[in-house]
């Protein structure tokens, strides 16, 4: 299994994504496989920082069902090989509001992801998602 470490804080802003996405990219750099996970359900950016605009598997895509893993959710970056990114953003309102069965079934499968190393971007504040997240 891998380690996952989760990124959160309780405000917006203080720079969450930013050190999820250097610490994937230098872990990656040192050698491990390394999935980097946005949760920030609603106000993801991590694929925006890494050049992907238009991811073309999203969060989304699992939470509906139209692929099963989430391990097929993780889309290789050309920044590095070592590193895949699960971009939060596609049907942002029903990602933010997924419901709880849902989320279950996704904080599952992070069991299962085939990395090393999975740092997960969480969103701020102290709603059900983020803390259920971390
Ligand atoms: N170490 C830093 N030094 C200067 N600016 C930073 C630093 N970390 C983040 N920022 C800037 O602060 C803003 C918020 O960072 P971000 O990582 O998006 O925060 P969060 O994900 O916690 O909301 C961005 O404009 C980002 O470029
Ligand atoms: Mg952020």
């Amino acid at each position: 299994m891998a380690t996952l470490i989760s990124v959160a804080s309780g405000k917006g802003g203080a720079g969450k994504s930013v050190v999820s996405a250097n610490l994937a990219l230098a872990l990656a750099k040192s050698g491990r496989q390394v999935i980097l996970a946005d949760l920030d359900v609603g106000g993801a950016d991590a694929h925006i920082m890494f050049g992907e605009l238009n991811p073309a598997v999203t969060l989304t895509d699992f939470l509906n069902k139209r692929i099963i893993r989430l391990d097929d959710a993780a889309i290789p970056l050309t920044v590095h090989p070592n590193l895949r990114l699960i971009a939060g953003t596609g049907d942002t309102l029903a990602t933010a509001n997924m419901a709880y069965s849902r989320k279950k079934r996704l904080m599952k499968q992070f069991h299962e992801l085939e990395a090393g190393i999975v740092v997960i971007d969480i969103g701020a504040g102290t709603s059900f998602h983020a803390l259920d997240f971390f």
